[in-house]
């Protein structure tokens, strides 16, 4: 069959169209493949930063496709186990170490599937599982989102984020954005945000001044440098969430800025089963639409990378695979 397989740091990612149909053993299930997307991961994955990489490992956590003539979606979460506060040590993602999405068949647990959302397209809905599963529980189960609350975004360029943006839009929440790109900004405000800054060029100290104390909670996935600007941004009692290091390391942060305001810096990483269910349930009762980027055929998959390494895209990537 056809799929992306990385096959080793020296060897990266490569197309081919001879890798195994996966046999099917017991309590799985065979999907025929027909949409999947793209998420970060799989690009650091490729760049070898991520733990726990194998080789040989067709890559891909969001994946619709046909069941018995059903088309299902993928809760790419395996072995979360039963906390709601977090997974169980066996949890991993679908995509690494197990074999993921970018083919045309794969073999899950037959409690991963649930039925297509009728008002997705078989794209919306390859891109919600991952992004929509990580945006819900920063959001909801962990941020506590509330009506009219002021929530900060920060690179709203992100698959995570571009969700995020339409899940609190539909609780009536104000959305302020940032982003690298002012398109990107004129985008997220065409779709409902109130405004954006350039986290680029903008004058932080100016935005502090203005925004300074505004935002009941703050959801980042960049971390690094930028990172004490959000905590002057937040609110008193205010909260930021995180679920992303793609700046890596938050330098030196002074206490009192903490602890004076009563922030409080909450982690967060995909979701529980029980987070998948309610996000589900949440996107059909809003009737929410995942935005689409681009969606590529499975062979020009590395392009498709190369779209996400460097941030060209504003909504999920797609790899159409049937
Ligand atoms: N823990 C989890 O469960 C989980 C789940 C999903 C993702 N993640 C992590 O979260 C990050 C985003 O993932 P994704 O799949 O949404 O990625 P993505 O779609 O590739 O988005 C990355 C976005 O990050 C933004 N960004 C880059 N540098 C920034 C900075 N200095 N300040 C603010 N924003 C910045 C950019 O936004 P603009 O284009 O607007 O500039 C870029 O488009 C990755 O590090 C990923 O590994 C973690």
């Amino acid at each position: 069959m056809n799929a992306l397989l990385y096959k080793s740091k020296q060897e990266g990612l490569k197309y081919t169209a001879n890798a195994d149909i996966p046999v099917v053993k017991t309590g799985e299930v065979l999907i025929k493949i027909k949409a999947a997307a793209l998420n970060h991961r799989d690009v650091w994955i490729t760049k070898g930063l991520y733990p726990g990489i194998k080789d040989n490992v067709i890559l891909g956590s969001d994946g619709v496709g046909e069941y018995e003539g059903k088309d299902v979606l993928i809760n790419p979460n395996i072995d979360w186990g039963t906390s709601q506060k977090y997974p169980s040590t066996a949890y991993s993602i679908l995509g690494m170490p197990t074999n993921g999405t970018f083919a045309q068949f794969i073999t899950v647990a037959k409690d991963r599937i649930v039925l297509k959302p009728s008002h997705l397209t078989i794209e919306e809905a390859a891109a919600l599982p991952l992004a929509g599963l990580t945006a819900y529980r920063a959001l909801f189960s962990r941020g506590k989102l509330k009506k009219r609350e002021k929530v900060f975004i920060n690179g709203i360029g992100g698959g995570v984020a571009l969700m995020a943006l339409q899940f609190a839009l539909a609780v009536g929440a104000e959305v302020y954005v940032s982003s690298s790109s002012d398109d990107k900004i004129s985008k997220a405000i065409s779709l409902g945000a109130i405004a954006g800054i350039n986290y680029k060029t903008v004058d932080w100290s100016e935005v502090n001044k203005s925004l300074a104390n505004s935002f009941d909670l703050i959801i980042d996935s960049a971390g690094g440098e930028g990172f004490k600007h959000l905590l002057k941004l937040a609110a008193p009692g205010g909260r930021i969430v995180t679920y992303g290091g793609t700046r890596g390391v938050i330098p030196a942060v002074p206490p009192q800025l903490v602890f004076w305001k009563q922030l409080s810096i909450l982690g967060t990483s995909m979701g529980s089963d029980q987070d998948f269910t309610n996000m589900l349930e949440f996107v059909t009762k809003n009737k929410i639409k995942p935005i689409i980027d681009l969606v590529y055929p499975l062979k020009e998959g590395l392009k498709a990378f190369k779209r996400m390494e460097n941030g060209m895209q504003f909504g999920k990537i797609i790899l159409s695979v049937f």
